[in-house]
This record gives structure tokens, C-alpha cells and sequence, in this order.
């Protein structure tokens, strides 16, 4: 179900030109524990895109290699769990699926005005549920392409779970993403393959393709340019041209040229085979965690 254009939750918050240092709140709209690289790129996302103000951000991470990134940009790190979860309207759990335990008073004495919002990988909104006390439990699954706002979030969340609470996550995600889907739950140990690692694949493709360059005499630096814009506008052709991207690589490969003597090695080496049971592995292990 793609998500409606509306006017934004966050619209409503002010953004200010200087956000004092250790200011104390009665409430936040977002908190962030555990801000590695998923918990930063949500908070960079965020405040780049303007869809909240850097002084309505807490994080609590023990020792992020983020933090002088989160310093420079405003964003307090208390390092206290209770006090973020405590304090926050939206709290984001983005750390790793096995320290999650090590939250479970914190987050058992959440509130129904709170809402949690799981990036973790493999963790079920049923386990979550039984975890968040009667916080409203939201899943969603990204990649770190939000950063710059090219990234895919894909929401799931209980029956119970209100239109304006969606309504207000997808305010906060949408402005980092260029694929925003509300999907069943059933789908993400697909999408955690897919888009969350896949961008991992994706990169590197772009580096086994400017080695070849490299190879073929290319500078480095210019192989890496041309080797990453060669995947965005093949991304682009795949996403724009209404074409399958099977007639795309067949319009390139002309009879007995370079492109077809390329695919025939790329065949040979198993490359569409790799990507699949790459694909296949990140989800197998989604479902483990
Ligand atoms: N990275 C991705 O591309 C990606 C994509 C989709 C989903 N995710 C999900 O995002 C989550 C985080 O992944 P990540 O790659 O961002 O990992 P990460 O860089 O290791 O970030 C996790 C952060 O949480 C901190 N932390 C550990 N224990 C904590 C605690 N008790 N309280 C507060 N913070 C704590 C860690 O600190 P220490 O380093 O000191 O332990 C670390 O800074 C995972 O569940 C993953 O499944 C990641």
C-alpha cells in the first residue's frame, strides 16, 4: 500500500538555529538507543530533510564511533536508557538484536502515548509487543541509503496501531526515502535481504566493477565515478523506462560486440547465481535472529 502525500506531524515543530547543550526536557519527540550506523543515518536523515528539529532529538548509545557526528550536528547522548525511553514520544530501537534483553525493564514500562519503532532486524512485532509495555510497536526495515534520502523503508505494524501514529512515522521516513511501503511482516526478512543488505552487494558490484576499469587502464578515481554512475543509471533505467531490465541488457548486447562477450563471462562465473544466494543467506539469517 504506497503512503499518501499529507501535510507533516513535524511540520508543526520549529527548527532552531542553535540547540543549547545538555538542555533537559520533559519529553522528546524522537529517542535514539543505540546511535551506530542505522541510528545515525535515521537522526541525519531526519534533521537534513528538516522533518524535526536536532534540540527534539535524544540519543543513549555507551560509546557510538557517531558521536562527535551527533556532537557537531546538536544532539545530546545522555547514555541513559531509562531517561531516553522515559523522555521520548517516538523511541527508536536501533541496536543490535542481542542486547535487546538488556532493555527489558526499560522498555516495560512504556506508556500507550509511546511508540516504539524497531529497526533490528529478525525481531518479531509479537515479541516486541510482549516487551514495550502498552506502547503502540511499529517494525520497520531500511538501508543506510536514507542518509541521503534515497532510501527504502518498508513499515509493518499491529492491527492496533493508529492511523495518525502511522501517520506520524511515515512523516518522519518519508523525506528519507524514495520507496515507502507499509508492508505485511511476513515480508521482512525479505526486505532486511534485499534492501538492507543488498546495498552491501550493490557496493560491492560498484568496487568489483571499477577493479575492472582498473584493469582495462582506467585511474582509480575515475573508474570508481564511472563504475557508480553506470549502477545509478542502470538503477534508474530499471526504475523509469518501463522496461523489463532483461530487454534492457539485450538492447546493449549487440550481436557478437563487447557487452554479450562480458555476459558470457558473468554467466560462467555465477554472478546472477551469487547475488540470489546472497539474497537467500541475509533473509535465512533475518529469520534466525
Ligand atoms: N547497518 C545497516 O545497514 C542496517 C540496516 C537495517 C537494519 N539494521 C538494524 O539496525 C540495528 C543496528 O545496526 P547497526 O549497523 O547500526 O549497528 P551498530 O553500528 O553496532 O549500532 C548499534 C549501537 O548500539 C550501541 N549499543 C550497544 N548496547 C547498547 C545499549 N545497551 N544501549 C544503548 N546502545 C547500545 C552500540 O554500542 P557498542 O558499539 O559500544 O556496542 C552501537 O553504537 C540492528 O538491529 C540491525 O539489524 C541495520
Amino acid at each position: 500500500m504506497p503512503c499518501h502525500n499529507k501535510k507533516s506531524f513535524f511540520d508543526e515543530i520549529p527548527q532552531r538555529a542553535e540547540t543549547p547543550k545538555f538542555e533537559s526536557r520533559i519529553k522528546y519527540e524522537l529517542g535514539v538507543i543505540g546511535a551506530g550506523q542505522m541510528g545515525y543515518a535515521i537522526i541525519k536523515g531526519a534533521v537534513s530533510s528538516k522533518a524535526i528539529g536536532t534540540y527534539e532529538i535524544i540519543t543513549s548509545d555507551p560509546n557510538s564511533e557517531m558521536h562527535e557526528e551527533l556532537n557537531k550536528m546538536g544532539i545530546q547522548n545522555i547514555n541513559d536508557n531509562v531517561n531516553v525511553i522515559s523522555k521520548s514520544k517516538l523511541v527508536v530501537l536501533s541496536v543490535k538484536p542481542q542486547t535487546l534483553p538488556h532493555l527489558k525493564k526499560e522498555l516495560a514500562s512504556m506508556g500507550g502515548d509511546q511508540t516504539v519503532i524497531s529497526v533490528m532486524a529478525g525481531v518479531s512485532l509479537t515479541h516486541l509487543s510482549e516487551m514495550c509495555g502498552s506502547a503502540n510497536v511499529i517494525r520497520i526495515m531500511l538501508n543506510t541509503a536514507c542518509l541521503r534520502g534515497k532510501g527504502v523503508v518498508c513499515i509493518s505494524s499491529n492491527p492496533n496501531v493508529s492511523q495518525e501514529i502511522l501517520d506520524m512515522v511515515e512523516d518522519l521516513f518519508r523525506p528519507m526515502s524514495q520507496v515507502l511501503e507499509h508492508v505485511p511482516e511476513s515480508y521482512m526478512d525479505g526486505i532486511t535481504a534485499v534492501a538492507g543488505s543488498g546495498i552491501a552487494f550493490v557496493y560491492q558490484f560498484v568496487e568489483a566493477l571499477s577493479d575492472g576499469g582498473v584493469h582495462a587502464g582506467l585511474p582509480r578515481k575515475l573508474s570508481n565515478q564511472i563504475a557508480a554512475q553506470t549502477v545509478l543509471g542502470g538503477a534508474d533505467m530499471a526504475l523509469n523506462s518501463g522496461k523489463h531490465v532483461g530487454q534492457l541488457k539485450d538492447e546493449v548486447a549487440s550481436p557478437g560486440g563487447t557487452t554479450i562477450a562480458g555476459i558470457r563471462e558473468t554467466e560462467k562465473h555465477g554472478l546472477r547465481s551469487a547475488i540470489i544466494e546472497a539474497v537467500i543467506a541475509a533473509a535465512e539469517k533475518s529469520k534466525g535472529n
